[in-house]
């Protein structure tokens, strides 16, 4: 991450706070502001009680996105390019590495203790990836799973239902053995990008860093785990999941923009902390751009996925609103192609499809103002619309809040495309204003 936000800096697009500023609700309450005026990263030089700085929204923009893995176009496409050339066996994506001569030794209430919202429970550690192998393959999992600060001993981390870091420890479990795991804070973007990613449970996510990285990924030994990580993280937790150890988590402001309440989750032992001399903090603001940006763009590549291999005419997908409205984008070539398009999509990712929008190729499917106006002003609004009721959404969903899918067909009529050609102005996409308004 170092090497990244750098190259920022030095590129002076970096916004930079001197002020010193309160880890508890101020720090959060910047980013946000920051957040709502554009997508600048932002680094904080000093947080009260703290000895490291604290950077966030590195991962807040799509533009930055599509430069980290090299493309100006589509994420989706591009993502699954890079997938492509994974192979399992992914040790040969890895280098061992000595332990670096420049890591110190710390402690859990060293770090900055940011709390976010405002009935958090207490600090969190937000931009926390966990690294951690299966049991039985070996296979490596990068995940994210926000985690609670309770001590330098112990943090609680809530672990998703469909998590392959959940299935390791329930394997680990059922043999009543803690699960090593370490947690990266501060990884280099393609770690970053790789825990963002769900591939599949027998793909090592290390190896899909490397693809992105275009060489190996070189690891260091852990102190006091059997467990290699990527030498250049700012900075590493060891530890281990507990088997049959649940304490309450929460309340924590969620993604969705609510809290989620008290829960017993799973409690993470800490052996060890360290980091590298002069280590940045990573901070994301949960449900922020920088949560949700990178897994708006996950999410479409996985439905991208599963629906080229599906349906003719699919040109490109994008992922809105908290991940419950997708949109897709079509070439028209037969009757009834949206609402195909629409159920495979739904089909691919049951959890978040809660509204599905086809629209066609001439519509930004990244500006909901554009997707809407083409519902709008293409036909009907009775007969574009479909309801599918009483279909689960999230696994967990006792009240049912998530149930039913909702499919739009913002299309424009098949064989009457001449009549909704967009108007245009010749050279309106050459216009820049400045030029006109210099004197
Ligand atoms: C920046 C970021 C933060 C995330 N934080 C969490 C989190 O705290 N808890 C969670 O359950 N999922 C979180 N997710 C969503 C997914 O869990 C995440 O993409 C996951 O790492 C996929 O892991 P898998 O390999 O087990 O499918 C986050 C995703 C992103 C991109």
């Amino acid at each position: 991450m170092r090497d990244y936000v750098e190259t920022l800096i030095g590129r002076g697009e970096m916004r930079v706070v001197e002020r010193e500023v309160d880890p508890r609700h101020e720090l959060a309450a910047v980013i946000k502001a920051s957040q709502s005026r554009d997508d600048l990263p932002i680094l904080f030089r000093r947080v009260r009680g703290a000895s490291m700085p604290v950077v966030s929204n590195l991962y807040g923009s799509r533009r930055r996105i599509r430069e980290m893995v090299g493309t100006e176009g589509s994420f989706p496409k591009r993502w699954l390019d890079l997938c492509q050339g994974m192979q399992p066996g992914a040790e040969t994506f890895l280098r061992k590495v000595p332990v670096p001569s420049n890591l110190r030794d710390s402690r859990m209430s060293a770090l900055p203790q940011l709390t976010y919202w405002e009935k958090d429970a207490g600090p969190y550690f937000t931009a926390a990836i966990y690294l951690a192998r299966d049991p039985e393959t070996g296979i490596a999992n990068l995940s994210f799973h926000r985690s609670m600060y309770v001590s330098d001993e112990e943090l609680r981390i809530r672990l998703g239902t469909t998590h392959d870091l959940t299935r390791y420890q329930a394997k680990a479990e059922a043999e009543n053995k803690p699960l090593p795991a370490a947690l990266l804070i501060g990884t280099a973007p393609d770690i970053f990008l790789a825990a963002a990613a769900s591939l599949p449970i027998e793909t090592d996510e290390l190896s899909a860093a490397a693809q992105i990285r275009g060489r190996p990924v070189e690891m260091r030994p852990c102190k006091t785990i059997d467990l290699m990580v990527p030498a250049d993280t700012e900075i590493v937790v060891e530890g281990e999941i507990l088997p049959n150890v649940r304490r309450p988590e929460g309340p924590f402001g969620e993604f969705m923009g609510y809290y989620v309440p008290v829960g017993d989750q799973h409690v993470f032992r800490v052996t060890h902390v360290s980091h590298r001399e002069g280590a940045y903090f990573h901070g994301l603001l949960c449900g922020s751009p920088e949560d949700i940006v990178l897994l708006q763009e996950a999410t479409a590549a996985r439905i991208y996925k599963a629906l080229v291999g599906q349906v003719r005419g699919v040109v490109d997908v994008a992922v809105h609103s908290t991940l419950l409205c997708t949109v897709i984008s079509i070439r028209q070539e037969y009757a009834g192609q949206a609402r195909h398009v629409a159920m495979a999509a739904i089909g691919s990712q049951l959890d978040y499809n809660k509204s599905v929008i086809v629209v066609d190729d001439d519509v930004d499917i990244h500006d909901l103002h554009d997707v809407w106006w083409a519902f709008l002003t293409r036909g009907r609004a009775d007969t574009r619309t479909t309801v599918i009721p009483d279909v689960p959404g999230f696994y967990r969903d006792p009240h049912r809040d998530h149930w039913g899918k909702l499919i739009i067909d913002a299309t424009k009529p098949l064989g009457r495309e001449a009549e909704f050609e967009r108007r245009r102005i010749p050279g309106e996409d050459k216009i820049r204003l400045e030029d006109y308004l210099r004197r």
